[in-house]
C-alpha cells in the first residue's frame, strides 16, 4: 500500500544540512524538526475559545539555520522554486509574499518579542503534505523558531515554547494574512508520541496529554488528503470566523464558549445559527471523545466522529464532494469513525480503520474517487508523533 510516508529524520536532517552547504556554501549551525498535524476532533473551536483534540503526525519540516555577520536573511526551500533575500529590518507585515512569510514572519515576531534574533541564512526540506489541511504551514513555522532558538543559544523549554507559539501565530496572522486559531502552532510545539494533546483555549492556553491506546485496540490513524486545494488566506476560513464572531456579539457573550445550545438555537439568522450550533456542538463532542478514549468507548468515537462531520457539512458548510466522499466510503469499508479534518475547502479527512481494513479502506477510498470522477486521493498514517526538537546545535 502506498502511504505518503514520513521519511527517516536523520536522513531528512542530513538533506537539509547537504542543501543548506551547497545553497551558502557552508554547513548550517542548528537543524531543527517541527510535525504537522492532523486534528481528530475539534474544528474551528479554537478561535472561539474552545477544545480541540489534534495529534502530531510524524511527516515534518527540518529547518538548517546559520546567524551571519549582518542584517541579511536567506531563505530557501527544497518544495519551492523561489527563494527569498531581505534583510531583518523588512520581514513584517506588507514585506513579505508567498510561502516565505511564513518564515520572515516567524523572525520577525520572535525580534518583536524581545528575542535577538540576527540575520540568518535558512534552509528548509520537509515531508508534510504543501495545502492538504496538516498544517505545512505551522510545522514550516515551528521549524524556524525552534531553529532560531538554537542560533541563539536558548533552552526551548515548555514557557520559551508557548512563547514561541505566539510569534508562530503571530506570523501567520499578521505577516502570511491567515488569521488561523492557533492549535496547529500549539500541538506542533508542545504534542507528546503516542498521544493526543487536548487544548483548551479558554484564558491561558492550557493543554493536556490525552493517551489513545490505538496499537492496544488494533486501529489506526488513517488520513485521506483529497488534494483539492485547500488555502486559508482565501475568504472562506476568515468568513466563518467572522460569523462566530457575529454570533456571540448578538449574545453579549466574549466568545462561543460561552453560550449553550439554548442560546445559539435563539439567534434569528439562519447562517449565524448554524455557524453557532456548529461551536456549541462541537466542543461538546471534544469532551465527548476524551471521555469515550478514556473508557475505550470506540463506538462512542465513531459517533461523535459522524455527528461532527454532519456539522461541519451541513451547518458550517466547510466540507466539499470529495471529503464526503472519502468519508462516506471509509465507514462503508470499516472504519470505526470518520470525518473532514482541519480547515476545510477541501484538504483531508480521518477515519479510525481496524488494522486489518486499513488496505480495504484505501482501496475503496480510492475506487469510490474514480468512479466520482474525481482526481486520486493520497493517504497517509497518523502514528501520533512527538513534538518539535533541536536535532542538532552549535
Ligand atoms: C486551520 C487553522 C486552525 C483551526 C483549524 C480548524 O487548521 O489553522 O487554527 O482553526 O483550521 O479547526
Amino acid at each position: 500500500m502506498a502511504f505518503v510516508e514520513p521519511g527517516d529524520p536523520s536522513e531528512l536532517a542530513d538533506t537539509a544540512r547537504t542543501a543548506f552547504a551547497e545553497a551558502y556554501g557552508g554547513p548550517p549551525a542548528v537543524v531543527a524538526r517541527a510535525p504537522g498535524r492532523v486534528n481528530l476532533i475539534g474544528e474551528h473551536t479554537d478561535y472561539n475559545r474552545g477544545l480541540v483534540l489534534p495529534v502530531a503526525l510524524p511527516h515534518a519540516t527540518y529547518a538548517a539555520m546559520s546567524p551571519r555577520p549582518d542584517d541579511v536573511v536567506r531563505i530557501g526551500s527544497l518544495e519551492e522554486a523561489e527563494p527569498w533575500t531581505g534583510t531583518l529590518g523588512a520581514l513584517g507585515p506588507g514585506d513579505v509574499e508567498g510561502w516565505a512569510a511564513y518564515v520572515a514572519g516567524v523572525l520577525w515576531a520572535m525580534r518583536d518579542a524581545g528575542y535577538d534574533v540576527p540575520g540568518v541564512d535558512i534552509l528548509v526540506h520537509g515531508t508534510v503534505p504543501l495545502g492538504a489541511g496538516l498544517s505545512s504551514s505551522a510545522a514550516l513555522e515551528c521549524s524556524v523558531a525552534l531553529a532560531a532558538c538554537g542560533v541563539l543559544g536558548i533552552d526551548p523549554d515548555r514557557a520559551t515554547r508557548h512563547e514561541l507559539v505566539t510569534a508562530c501565530i503571530r506570523a501567520e496572522s499578521e505577516v502570511a494574512g491567515a488569521p488561523t486559531g492557533g492549535m496547529d502552532q500549539t500541538v506542533s510545539m508542545l504534542a507528546s508520541a503516542g498521544a493526543a494533546l487536548l487544548i483548551d483555549f479558554e484564558g491561558l492556553v492550557e493543554t493536556a496529554d490525552v493517551a489513545l491506546g490505538l496499537e492496544r485496540a488494533d486501529l489506526a490513524l488513517l488520513v485521506t488528503d483529497t488534494r483539492v486545494s485547500h488555502a486559508l488566506v482565501d475568504g472562506g476560513y476568515a468568513a466563518r470566523r467572522a460569523d462566530c464572531e457575529a454570533a456571540a456579539a448578538t449574545l453579549g457573550v466574549p466568545s462561543l464558549r460561552q453560550a449553550t445550545l439554548e442560546d445559539v438555537e435563539g439567534l434569528q439568522d439562519e447562517r449565524i445559527r448554524r455557524r453557532a450550533r456548529h461551536i456549541v456542538t462541537e466542543i461538546a463532542r471534544v469532551r465527548d471523545t476524551v471521555d469515550a478514549l478514556e473508557t475505550r468507548d470506540w463506538t462512542a468515537i465513531g459517533r461523535a466522529f459522524r455527528d461532527s462531520h454532519v456539522s461541519m457539512r451541513d451547518d458550517f458548510e466547510i466540507s466539499c464532494p470529495e471529503l464526503d466522499v472519502a468519508v462516506t466510503t471509509a465507514v462503508e469499508a470499516g472504519a470505526v469513525g470518520a470525518r473532514m479534518t482541519g480547515g476545510g475547502f477541501g484538504g483531508s479527512s480521518i477515519a479510525l480503520v481496524p488494522t486489518d481494513r486499513l488496505d480495504a479502506a484505501v482501496r475503496a477510498i480510492d475506487a469510490a474517487f474514480v468512479a466520482a470522477g474525481f482526481g486520486a486521493p493520497q493517504h497517509l498514517r497518523a502514528e501520533p508523533a512527538a513534538a518539535a526538537s533541536l536535532l542538532s546545535s552549535g
